[in-house]
């Protein structure tokens, strides 16, 4: 394999690996049948799994995920026109069809097409090529998992900005498609942080990342000699763009973030994310917990209460800080969530010391113990949990893990457990055994819902030899 591209930018390979060719081949094979053309280039983008850090990357702070083998591919051709074709290898994702200068993106069905105007629309912005763009035929194949919390939704978008990029020949680096593609992703109404599109693109096989924001910055962080990461799926589903669960939970952060900043006489309606807080104090993470404890409730706030603390109306206070999804709470939570964040914060810090300090022993234990307490965290004080990745990341426990917890947004979707090489199968098994045997749905889905991951690479386009 030959890399054209090195540095900053998204590298442009000359030959599709051997293990995707069997996949690429099909996927080709539709796109000839489809468009009655060869497609010009190949993007791919992968899935994730956060090993720690959750909920926290829209308050600021840095995270620790990895590249898994799922991914998105598409084949791409451009047109003569200003058309866009899209087509899905998998026949239950209907086609779909737009003039590229004037499409809108419908928030209130969060379709799969949707994500990828998404895309196409933040890289057209940011070249100022909204009137003038490139047609495109794209033929998708996916086989992240999708609603499940390890970011089928964010690889849709990042290939759908990497493959218009390409088409368009534009200079992007890594880290700039990694924040166009966050904030596009906001166009279909989510108001997520920046972790899922900036591994996306700077992932490395072979090293999980230490991803920070503003600006996005990604350090290599070497896992612990044997042990391997397992990824359990609870086969529950949450589209989270189709419920305000995950928007509630940023406003509830932002609204704790306006109410510490104005208890220590802050400009607080520029403290619009926990960290702007903790930065405009100078202060430690352990002082903030602190001082969560001093200055929220840990009843929940009514909206009339905020109101009066922050002196605002009603309506006042839906434009400075609520979201279109979030007009309708009455009340939040803001002590348990801003204590989560905090602490959470803390332990990704803690979990990257130990795996880069090499003085360390045995660190398997101490990083199994700060993802069992971010389970916790996000149970009990953030509570995007359910009972089905309580139970699973119990079984996990039990059977060997020396870490579990939930992955991605919650409330549904997979687990991440930290498992001994040597102890690997009778994992497995023990797992598939308790959880996935007894339910004839979960059965079904076992192959695809558990397994072993190494950190894979980042998004990447092939060129294609006709
Ligand atoms: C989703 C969002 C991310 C992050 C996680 C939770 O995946 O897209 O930005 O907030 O949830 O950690």
């Amino acid at each position: 394999m030959e890399g054209i591209n090195h540095g900053d930018k998204p590298p442009i390979i000359a030959e599709i690996p051997l293990f995707q060719r069997k996949r690429t081949d099909d996927l080709f094979a539709s796109f000839e049948n489809k468009y009655k053309k060869k497609p010009l280039f190949l993007a791919r983008a992968s899935g994730r799994v956060n090993l720690i850090g959750e909920h926290i990357d829209y308050c600021g702070y840095s995270v620790l995920p990895m590249a898994i083998e799922q991914d998105i591919l598409m084949a791409v051709a451009t047109n003569t026109n200003t058309e866009l074709h899209l087509s899905n290898a998998n026949s239950k994702f209907s086609d779909f069809v737009t003039d590229m200068t004037s499409f809108t993106i419908d928030q209130s069905r969060p379709e799969w097409h949707n994500y990828i105007l998404c895309g196409i629309k933040g890289i057209l912005e940011r070249a100022g090529m909204v009137d003038t763009p490139q047609g495109m035929s794209i033929m998708v194949d996916g086989n992240v998992p999708k609603s499940a919390g390890l970011s089928s939704s964010s690889a849709l978008v990042c290939c759908a900005g990497l493959a218009t990029k390409h088409a368009h020949s534009l200079a992007f680096t890594k880290t700039e498609l990694a924040d166009i593609c966050m904030r596009c992703e906001h166009y279909i109404g989510t108001q997520g942080g920046g972790m899922d599109q900036s591994i996306c693109f700077l992932a490395k096989a072979g090293t999980a990342k230490h991803i920070e924001f503003n600006p996005i910055r990604a350090h290599d962080v070497s896992l612990p000699e044997g042990v391997v990461f397992v990824v359990a799926n609870s086969c529950v589903e949450l589209q989270k763009a189709s419920t305000s669960h995950f928007n509630i939970r940023v406003v509830e952060c932002r609204l704790a973030s306006q109410i510490l900043a104005k208890s220590k006489g802050l400009e607080w309606r520029k403290m619009r994310r926990l960290a702007d807080v903790e930065k405009a104090l100078g202060v430690s993470l352990s002082d903030m917990e602190e001082m969560v404890d001093q200055v929220l409730h840990p009843e929940p706030y009514t909206k009339d209460e905020v109101c009066g603390i922050l002196s605002l109306s009603t309506d006042e206070l839906n434009s400075e800080s609520l979201s279109q999804n979030t007009l309708h709470v009455q009340s939040f939570k803001l002590h348990n969530r801003a204590m989560h964040v905090f602490s959470e914060a803390n332990r990704v810090l803690k979990f990257k010391a130990l795996c880069n300090d090499s003085s360390v022993k045995d660190p398997a234990q101490l990083l199994g113990n700060l993802m069992n307490d971010s389970h916790a965290s996000c149970r009990d004080l953030y509570e995007c949990s359910c009972p089905e990745l309580d139970e699973l990341v119990e079984i996990c426990k039990k059977a060997g893990a020396l870490g579990s917890r939930l992955t991605g947004a919650g409330w549904a979707g997979c687990t991440v457990s930290m498992v001994p090489n040597d102890t690997l199968q009778a994992f497995l098994k023990q797992v598939e055994d308790e959880f996935y045997a007894k339910d004839p749905n979960r059965r079904s889905k076992v192959a695809e819902s558990l397994f072993a991951t190494q950190p894979g690479q980042g998004a990447v386009i092939y060129q294609i030899h006709v």
